[in-house]
């Protein structure tokens, strides 16, 4: 097998790269260790920045989300018992950001791989990559049939995310890793519920943080901090939903939760984590495979989506004119914005979480900056400018 370019994993990045190289008129194979039912039915992220809607509007493969999504105009923050609304259309000049969960986003995308004769090899196994410094780089994988194949390719994009098999094939002390754990966790539910508000509430609470999101009007997406190694068993539906209460409704300007059947429950990890540079000879590192944030701040799938669209310009320009400069650029222009955002999702999981063993001072000071976030306008036109997604290069 031959193909211009290797693309290992069928998540946004892999999916998204995919999509644009054939724009540009350049083939590629995705290489997937799951299924595509199981890759279409993954609940992840939900919010999406207005780069990210364009980019697939004008690619071509917004149609069912204009339909289905839901723009949101701002977001509020609940503390001290009150909710506080931080208006992104006034405060950014009329940006907004859009609430269409990222499994559909990611049928959309294998739709339209497919019907444009694009290769997904699904349930591919064993997958390892090879000869990254020479010209040749080579996926190697069992696929379902269970033949061995080789892919030789010019370019392989590590897009399998922070679990998968590229970053840890590049040799030993050739990229660095900075990385933060924090001590807690969310445990997230889908659930049928009518929404409490029509935009998401992020509650700082002494309980500890809760979140407030939705995918649809009738079905509600919440989480809870709780214990990186929380036992779900020890979560029976009736106390989420308690305590999904007590933290999101301590007040009387919100109605109350309303229980609702449960679709789906999990327990997300919460890390800040970058691999300088994202880019090792001809492997090409996107996505969660070279960035972690955490979810506080929506931006995962985002900046996923972002490191593609500047690779597919890198590759287009080197198939177009030979030009390399925008390939060896592209770890540095990826990262000037990684790390932004990455300050930014440490600010928002920084003010928002309860910390084990914080004091009542380190409590207020976290109070102070939320009253000085919410009643500043720089303040909150900094948090809104960020949420809705900084520019790109
Ligand atoms: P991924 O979506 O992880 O895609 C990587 C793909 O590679 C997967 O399909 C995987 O199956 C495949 N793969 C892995 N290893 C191999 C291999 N060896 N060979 C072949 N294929 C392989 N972000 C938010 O903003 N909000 C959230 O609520 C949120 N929740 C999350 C919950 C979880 C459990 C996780 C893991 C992430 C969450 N994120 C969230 C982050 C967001 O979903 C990711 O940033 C986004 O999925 C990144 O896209 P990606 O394409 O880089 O990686
Ligand atoms: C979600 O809807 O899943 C969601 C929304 C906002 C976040 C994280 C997750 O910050």
């Amino acid at each position: 097998m031959r193909t211009q370019v290797g693309i290992v994993g069928a998540g946004p990045a892999g999916l998204m790269l995919s999509h644009l190289l054939h724009l540009h008129g350049i083939s590629s194979v995705i290489v997937e260790a799951r299924s595509r039912a199981y890759v279409e039915a993954r609940v992840r992220a939900g919010v999406l920045e207005q780069g990210t809607v364009d980019l697939l509007n004008e690619t071509g493969v917004g149609k069912r989300m204009r339909r289905e999504s839901l723009t949101h105009r701002g977001i509020a923050l609940r503390f001290s018992g009150r909710s506080h609304r931080i208006d992104f259309v006034e405060l950014t000049g009329g940006r907004a950001v859009t609430v269409y969960g990222q499994q559909e986003v990611v049928k959309d995308l294998i739709a339209t791989r497919l019907a444009a004769g694009g290769q997904i090899v699904f349930e591919a196994s064993i997958v390892s990559v090879h000869d990254l410094d020479g010209t040749a780089p080579a996926i190697r994988f069992r696929g379902p049939d269970g033949r061995v194949e080789e892919m030789i390719c010019d370019f392989i994009a590590g897009c399998d995310g922070h679990h998968g098999v590229c970053r840890p094939s590049v040799p030993a002390g050739a990229l660095t890793v900075y990385e933060r754990i924090y001590p807690f966790a969310w445990l997230g539910i889908l659930a049928e519920s009518p929404p409490i508000s029509e935009e998401l509430i992020y509650a700082h609470h002494e309980r500890g943080f809760a979140l407030f999101s939705m995918r649809s009007p009738r079905i509600t997406r919440l989480y809870l901090q709780c214990a990186p190694d929380e036992d779900l068993t020890g979560w029976p539906d009736e106390r989420i939903w308690q305590e999904l209460r007590a933290r999101l409704g301590d007040g009387d300007d919100i109605p109350a939760l309303v229980d609702g059947p449960i679709l789906e429950k999990g327990v997300t990890a919460m890390r800040s984590m970058v691999v300088e540079p994202m880019r090792y000879g001809r492997l090409f590192l996107a996505g969660d495979a070279a960035h972690i944030v955490p979810p506080t701040g929506a931006k995962g799938l985002n900046l996923a989506i972002a490191d593609v669209r500047i690779l597919a310009r890198a590759i287009g320009a080197f198939y177009a004119s030979g030009r390399t400069d925008l390939l060896d650029s592209y770890s540095a222009t990826c990262l000037r914005r990684v790390w932004k955002t990455q300050r930014f999702s440490w600010w928002m999981t920084s003010l928002l979480h309860r910390f084990h063993g914080q004091s009542e001072f380190d409590r207020r000071v976290q109070l102070a900056e939320l009253d000085y976030v919410t009643s500043s306008r720089a303040a909150s036109q900094s948090l809104a400018e960020n949420y809705v997604g900084l520019p790109l290069e």
